[in-house]
C-alpha cells in the first residue's frame, strides 16, 4: 500500500485503520493483536485512536499488545486524539459532556495517552472537536511544548472547519497537518461546503472518519445508491464497501480513509479500493445517487 506525505519526513499509510469500534468487552488481546498484524502485513501501518474510544479503554487495550511485542511500535504510527471528556465511570468529576483544551488538560491527556499506549512518542496528535471555548494561544502553547518534549510528532485538528483550523494555527509556530473530518456518499456536504477545498488549497491531506457511513451504506435503506452500487459492482468486478472508498480516493485532494471494520477479510478487501480507477461519470452516477437527483 502506497504512503501517502503529509510533511516532509512523514506519511502514513493510504488507508487508516481506526479503532474506534473495538471492544474489550467482546474482543480479546489476540483478536485485535490479530488485526494489527493483519493490518501491517496489508500495508496499512497507520492506526486511529483517541483518547475516550471505547469509555476511554481502547489505547489501552492497544497498548497492552504493543507491550508484549515490543518490535511492533517502530513498525507502526499511532494517531490519537484529545479534548473531550465524556460522562464516564471512569472520570467521575465529569459531570456534563464537554471540551477541555486548557494546557494542564492536554498535557494530562497526552500523558495518559503514552502511558496507556505504552509508548513514549505518539506520532500525531489531534484536537478531536472545535470548542467555542478553546483558548487559542493557551492551546497553541501546549501543542508545542508536547512537540518539544519528544512526546508527540506531528499535530493536526479533528471536525475544525476552516476558520476554526486557520484561527489556531495563527498562533503555531508549527504546522497542523491534518484535518480529520466525516466524509461518504452518506455525508458528502465537505464536497461543497469548503472543508475538503480548504485542505486541499493548502496542499494538506484530509483524514476521512466513517468512510462507509459507520456501516449505514449496507442497512438497506438507501435504496437508489444500492440500485447503482450493484450496478457498478458488476462493471468494476467488486463490492460496495470497496467501491465507496475508490469514490473517496478518486478525489484529487489526495483523501486518506480511516476503515473502521473489526473484520480482518474486509481490511483486505479494502486495499482493491486503490486499485480501481473509477470513470469520472460513474463517480458522478454514484454522487447523483447520493444526492437523490442530478447535479444542478
Ligand atoms: N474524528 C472523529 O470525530 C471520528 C468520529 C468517528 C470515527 N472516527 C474514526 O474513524 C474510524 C472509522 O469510523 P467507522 O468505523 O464509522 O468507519 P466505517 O468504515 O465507515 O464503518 C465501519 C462499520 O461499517 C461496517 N462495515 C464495513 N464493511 C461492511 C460491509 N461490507 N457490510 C456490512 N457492514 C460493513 C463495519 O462492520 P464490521 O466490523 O462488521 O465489518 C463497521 O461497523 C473510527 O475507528 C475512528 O478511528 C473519528
Amino acid at each position: 500500500m502506497k504512503q501517502i506525505s503529509l510533511q516532509s519526513n512523514f506519511s502514513l499509510s493510504q488507508i487508516v485503520y481506526g479503532v474506534w469500534r473495538w471492544d474489550n468487552k467482546k474482543q480479546s488481546e489476540s483478536d485485535v493483536q490479530q488485526i494489527i498484524e493483519a493490518c501491517l502485513e496489508f500495508g496499512i501501518d497507520s492506526f486511529d485512536h483517541a483518547d475516550i474510544y471505547n469509555d476511554y479503554r481502547n489505547e489501552a487495550f492497544f497498548g497492552k499488545v504493543l507491550k508484549q511485542n515490543p518490535s511492533l511500535r517502530s513498525q507502526l504510527k499511532i494517531i490519537t486524539k484529545c479534548g473531550i471528556q465524556l460522562l464516564s465511570n471512569n472520570k467521575p468529576t465529569t459531570y456534563v459532556k464537554h471540551y477541555n483544551y486548557s494546557s494542564e488538560h492536554i498535557q494530562m491527556s497526552v500523558d495518559n495517552s503514552l502511558r496507556n499506549l505504552n509508548t513514549d512518542y505518539v506520532d500525531v496528535l489531534l484536537f478531536h472537536r472545535p470548542s467555542p471555548l478553546m483558548n487559542v494561544d493557551e492551546a497553541a502553547k501546549m501543542l508545542e511544548t508536547v512537540v518539544n518534549m519528544g512526546k508527540v510528532k506531528y499535530v493536526g485538528v479533528s471536525n475544525f472547519t476552516p476558520t476554526q483550523f486557520s484561527l489556531l494555527q495563527s498562533r503555531l509556530n508549527i504546522p497542523l497537518i491534518t484535518n480529520q473530518i466525516e466524509l461518504s456518499l452518506l455525508h458528502h456536504q465537505p464536497l461543497i461546503d469548503g472543508s475538503i477545498d480548504f485542505l486541499y488549497e493548502k496542499n494538506l491531506k484530509p483524514m476521512i472518519w466513517s468512510p462507509l457511513g459507520g456501516g449505514r451504506l449496507f442497512d438497506g435503506s438507501h435504496s437508489m445508491l444500492s440500485k447503482e452500487f450493484e450496478k457498478l459492482n458488476d462493471k468494476y468486478n467488486t463490492t460496495t464497501d470497496v467501491l465507496a472508498l475508490a469514490w473517496l480516493l478518486r478525489h484529487p485532494a489526495g483523501l486518506i480513509p480511516v476503515i473502521g471494520t473489526n473484520k480482518t477479510e474486509r481490511i483486505k478487501a479494502a486495499l482493491s479500493a486503490v486499485d480501481i480507477n473509477l470513470e469520472l461519470q460513474d463517480w458522478f452516477v454514484l454522487y447523483e445517487a447520493a444526492l437523490g437527483q442530478e447535479v444542478p
